[in-house]
Parts: C-alpha cells; structure tokens; sequence
C-alpha cells in the first residue's frame, strides 16, 4: 500500500500558495489553478488531505514564467529560493520535484499517491486546456472525456504533451483512463471562470 504523503501535510499553506501564484505566476496560472484543483480531487478519491495536494499542484511549475523554458532549472534552485519565503517544508519540495521524475526521480521517487497523482495529472490538466482552447466556443463546459481522448490519439495535436505520462494513471493510481480524465475535466470545469475557459469571454485575454 502506497503511503497518502511522507510525512508532513502543508494545507496551512493555501493562502499562501495563492499569494505566490498572483506574484509569480502569470502564463502558468491557469495550468497552476487547474492542477491545484485536480489534485484536490484526487486527495478527496484517494483519501489524502485535500487542501496539501492542491497546495502541491498549485505551485508545482511556480518557477516556469522565470525560466524562459530551461528545464535544467525547473524545480532547481529559483523555486527554493520562493518556497522559503512562506517558511514551505522541506516535503513540499520534494513532492514538487518527484513531478520532474527525469531529473529528480532517484533522489524524490513516486513513493506516494500524492506524487504520483501530480506525476499523472500534470501532463493531463494542460493537455485538457489545449483541447479546449482549440474549440470555437473555448469553454470547458463544452468538452466531454470522448473529445479528450480522440485528441490523445492525435499523435500531431499538443505534440509535447506526453501521453504515455497520463496514461500511467492505471499502473501508479489502479484508475481507469477514462475515470481519471472524467475526474480531471469535472475538477477543471468547477474553476472555468479561474482558468479562463468559461462562456464568459471577457475573463480571457
Ligand atoms: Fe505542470
């Protein structure tokens, strides 16, 4: 049995965690707020503490406005430098670096549910995003799990989007593609108006 997190649970920092994602994260934002309520969901199936998974997915890819694309630095020493200044615990880190298992697999591997739902669904919430984005009405609303997997099969659309990443949804989490897609989209249709993906056009930009 998978243990839920290591050891410490860091939901007190939601707040927190907002306050960062209005800071630092601007492009990112909406794949940050989406993830955050993915995980949140997911905590809530598999019995986790739901406010530390969304802290976990909201700020997983804080850095990336920063980076200009360098995924040498992605999770490196920039996101340290912010998680300490909301006094973060040494967990959070962690849980954020086992997301980039190619770099910091050995040191931080997918030894939790928490991490291993970020690992899954990261590639998932923005692969969700794209579909949308490419519909005439953009809104999420209009998005069923059948148009997102039709999408996966398209080897050509959101090409660096990896599949096979989501897909290790039913190895890590015992959860069905389609379950964990249908669990996704509801999560990302309940913050629409956040992400920007509502019939509400004048939230986009
Ligand atoms: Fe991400």
């Amino acid at each position: 049995m998978t243990l839920l997190l290591e050891h410490a649970s860091y939901g007190h920092l939601l707040p927190a965690a907002h306050s960062l994602l209005t800071a630092h994260a601007d492009k990112t934002k909406a794949h940050l707020i989406a993830t955050g309520a993915a995980m949140e969901a997911l905590a809530k199936k598999f019995g986790g503490d739901p406010a530390t998974w969304k802290v976990a997915g909201m700020l997983h890819d804080l850095d990336w406005d920063q980076l200009d694309k360098d995924y040498e630095r992605h999770c490196g020493e920039p996101l340290e430098v912010i998680l300490k200044t909301i006094e973060a615990p040494q967990e959070l880190l962690g849980d954020i670096r086992a997301h980039y298992q190619s770099k910091y697999g050995a040191e931080y591997p997918l030894d939790t549910m928490l991490r291993k739902c970020l690992f899954c669904v990261d590639e998932l919430t923005g692969f969700i995003i794209a579909v949308t984005l490419v519909r005439p009405s953009k809104n999420i609303a209009d998005v069923e799990v059948k148009s997102v997997k039709k999408k996966m099969k398209d080897k050509g659309f959101a090409a660096q989007v990896d599949r096979e990443q989501i897909a290790q949804c039913e190895e890590l989490l015992s959860m069905p593609l389609d379950d964990f897609i249908a669990l996704t989209l509801e999560a990302m249709k309940a913050v629409a108006k956040e992400i920007g993906l509502s019939s509400d056009v004048s939230l986009r930009e």
